[in-house]
């Protein structure tokens, strides 16, 4: 992950680090004025140009839009070496982290740390969800927020050093957060990226230095360090911790947002299963919604021509809402997931040998926290109207989030 330039991902705009999904990297000095990563308009300018009938066209941005759910499938799938293999989350500044099998291992591992620890935390949820979201919150920071409280000893573990839980706080909210580096001066954020790497750097040695594979690692960092090659250098390292940071944080924080806001703004939906929302939610706003792959060679995808030297730009939210996979592509009706679903036109997760290693702690995760703020709370939301924050990753607008107790609900009794 960079901590700068055009890439998409799951993090805050241009500028910040990228986690998962979304294009990755293209080539700079190919990409560079003509990518999807020219937010906002990148997303108003995809929607304009797709006629609902070419699945594949040659974009006025430069690229080489996928909107079909197979054409996406071929791409991200790979199956027949249609494209560079890649993973936007592992892409470094220096080019893939790799090994491939480290990469494997890394997001196993990673896995199984948050499994266990949501398994042991779970019961903290509703006193986070009080503490931090009642009477009142400032959304999409207050969802990033509750996720790093609630996966902090993730994170870093508590033994680590306090100067590093500071940087990971000041990342967190100079980079993760929606809008985050229009917030800070470009000098200013230079100047503390500088810092920050140092920071992580030298903690990433100190770790190298004291790794066991047989140990359990403690968190993210440990799991970074412990499952990637002996010798891996400790810049790509902090990378792909950090892709872990806007993963968590970033990414989950969001697609929390996006479920509160769509059931604070459809109120007769908060009824509805928790799965429903946080699928529907996802459908309407995939939080990775874009993501870079370059042809392996010349060929025809979904009709059009396309070579070596294009850039495809895979658009889920495009997919999501194809108006020959889905009815009412448009609205919000988490009813939709109670029956069949054309599977093949969902992607948020991706799709593929780079499918998010997250996925189902992430569903788990978000389902827990919608169930508890439908369960125990009346919702209501207030905004002004704006749209998404659009970015390597899709944020939800700025609004307001009110949370006041159900007399009526189990956990108030
Ligand atoms: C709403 C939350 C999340 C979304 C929408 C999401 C989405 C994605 C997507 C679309 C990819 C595929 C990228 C590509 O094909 O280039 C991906 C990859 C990945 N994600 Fe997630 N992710 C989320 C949360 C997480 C979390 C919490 C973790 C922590 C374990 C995680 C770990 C990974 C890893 C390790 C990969 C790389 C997989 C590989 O290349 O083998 N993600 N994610």
């Amino acid at each position: 992950m960079e901590w700068s330039g055009t890439r998409q991902g799951h993090g805050e705009a241009a500028g910040s680090p990228q986690t998962p999904g979304t294009p990755r990297a293209p080539r700079q000095d190919r990409t560079r004025g003509r990518t999807s990563g020219r937010a906002p308009d990148t997303l108003a300018l995809l929607k304009a140009e797709f006629d609902g009938t070419h699945d594949v066209w040659r974009s006025d941005m430069g690229t080489v839009c996928v909107a079909g759910p197979e054409s996406a499938r071929a791409v991200l799938g790979n199956r027949d070496a249609v494209v560079d293999e890649a993973s936007d989350f592992y892409r470094t500044r220096h080019g893939d982290f790799g090994p491939r099998d480290a990469q494997i291992r890394i997001g196993r591992a990673a896995r199984v740390l948050i499994r266990r620890h949501l398994d042991a935390r779970r019961g903290e949820l509703p006193g986070l969800v009080a503490g931090h979201l009642s009477p009142s919150a400032s959304w999409p920071d207050a969802g990033n927020l509750l996720v790093l409280r609630h996966l902090r000893d993730v994170l870093l573990h508590r033994d680590a050093p306090p100067q590093l839980h500071a940087t990971v706080g000041q990342i967190v909210h100079r980079a993760v957060l929606a809008g985050a580096r229009h917030r800070h001066s470009p000098p200013s954020r230079l100047l503390f990226r500088r810092r920050a790497q140092n920071v992580l750097h030298t903690e990433i040695r100190a770790r190298q230095r004291r790794s066991d594979p047989a140990r359990d690692a403690r968190d993210l960092l440990d799991v970074v360090v412990d499952e990637s090659d002996p010798g891996s250098d400790p810049k790509d390292l902090a990378e792909v911790y950090l892709s872990f940071l806007f993963a968590t944080v970033g990414s989950v924080g969001f697609a929390l947002g996006w479920s509160v806001y769509l059931l604070g703004t459809h109120p007769d939906s908060q009824a509805a299963e928790p799965s429903w929302t946080v699928r529907e939610a996802l459908r309407l706003w995939p939080v990775a919604w874009l993501f870079a792959r370059t042809p392996r060679h010349a060929q025809t995808l979904g009709g059009a021509e396309v070579t070596p030297s294009d850039l495809l730009a895979v658009c889920t939210y495009l997919v999501h809402r194809h108006p020959t996979h889905w009815e009412r592509p448009d609205e919000f009706v988490p009813e939709r997931w109670a029956g069949s679903v054309p599977d093949g036109a969902y992607l948020p997760f991706g799709h593929g040998p780079h499918t998010c290693a997250g996925a189902t702690v992430t569903m788990r995760l978000l389902e827990d926290l919608v169930e508890l703020i439908t369960r125990d709370w009346r919702l209501s939301v207030t905004h002004d109207g704006a749209g998404p924050q659009v970015g390597p990753a899709l944020a939800p607008p700025r609004f307001t989030a009110v949370l006041s107790a159900r007399s009526d609900c189990p956990g108030r009794r």
